[in-house]
């Protein structure tokens, strides 16, 4: 509209699409490293979107994070739909209960009327619980679940920052530093050039299921997250939308 044209925002989403090689981007006004309600307004943005997806597809994966937190409070209560069915992307123990995957997907089924899959396990699983787990019924028909998955609505994080953040083994941290890591998404860590170095032992979804969902929406803002979002979209699927806010695409623009 009128007021993204006045702020050139039009014409950075355009040098974004080209950039990050998919078709839609949103960019919202400011920097959230310096403002919080920008955040706050990328997650208005991102609900409005997602509101527009629902009549079509039913079965949605979220995971974690501050931005897709600021999502589900957006998310309006007026309207229900009880054939939604919101899957939480991963077990996500490793984190503040606020921002793990099954609180977000547990408010958007509040909000939405929805049903709500939630998978309650330790992030980082030793190999041999890891095994165990994947035999119970439980973590089958989630996996199952992300087999169906529609939508993926997940955050981008700095690799570094989450590794530090989150509890992670000092195999985790290790790997992620030799690995020359700098993002993080869904489980998955990636290099500059989008190589996954590293990935969470845990029951979530895979690449390859994100990869067959339709519509798929990230959301990521800040300078801080310039290098992450850059490094992400090198192996990001097309269908993929990125929400994000005039500080980080700056940046990115700068850095490219
Ligand atoms: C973490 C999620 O908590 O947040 C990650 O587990 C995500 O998958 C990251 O990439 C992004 O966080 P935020 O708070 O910057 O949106």
């Amino acid at each position: 509209d009128f007021m993204r044209e006045m702020a050139g925002l039009s014409d950075m989403e355009k040098q974004l699409k080209s950039i990050l090689g998919i078709t839609r981007v949103l960019i919202l006004p400011q920097d959230s490293d310096d403002i919080p309600a920008v955040k706050a307004n990328i997650g208005k943005e991102a609900a409005r979107l997602l509101e527009t997806k629902f009549p079509l597809y039913k079965k949605i994966a979220v995971t974690g994070g501050s931005t897709m937190a600021a999502i589900s409070k957006e998310i309006t209560a007026d309207k229900k739909d009880a054939s939604l069915q919101f899957i939480a992307a991963r077990g996500g123990l490793g984190e503040d209960v606020l921002h793990q995957a099954n609180t977000i997907a547990s408010l958007f089924a509040e909000k939405t009327g929805g049903a709500v899959k939630t998978l309650y396990l330790p992030d980082h699983l030793s190999a041999e619980a890891y095994e165990m787990m994947m035999r119970e019924p439980v973590i089958k028909e989630m996996m199952e679940l992300y087999d169906q998955t529609e939508v993926v609505v997940h955050g981008i994080g700095n690799a570094e920052e989450i590794a530090l953040h989150r509890k992670s083994s000092v195999e985790e941290v290790n790997r992620i530093r030799n690995g020359g890591a700098v993002s993080e998404a869904f489980g998955y860590y990636f290099d500059k050039k989008g190589n996954v170095v590293y990935r969470i032992r845990t029951a979530g979804i895979q690449m390859e299921q994100v990869q067959n969902a339709p519509f798929i929406l990230a959301v990521a803002g800040g300078r801080s997250k310039a290098t992450a979002i850059l490094s992400y979209f090198k192996i990001a699927p097309p269908q993929t939308t990125l929400i994000t806010d005039e500080g980080a695409a700056r940046k990115i623009i700068e850095l490219t």
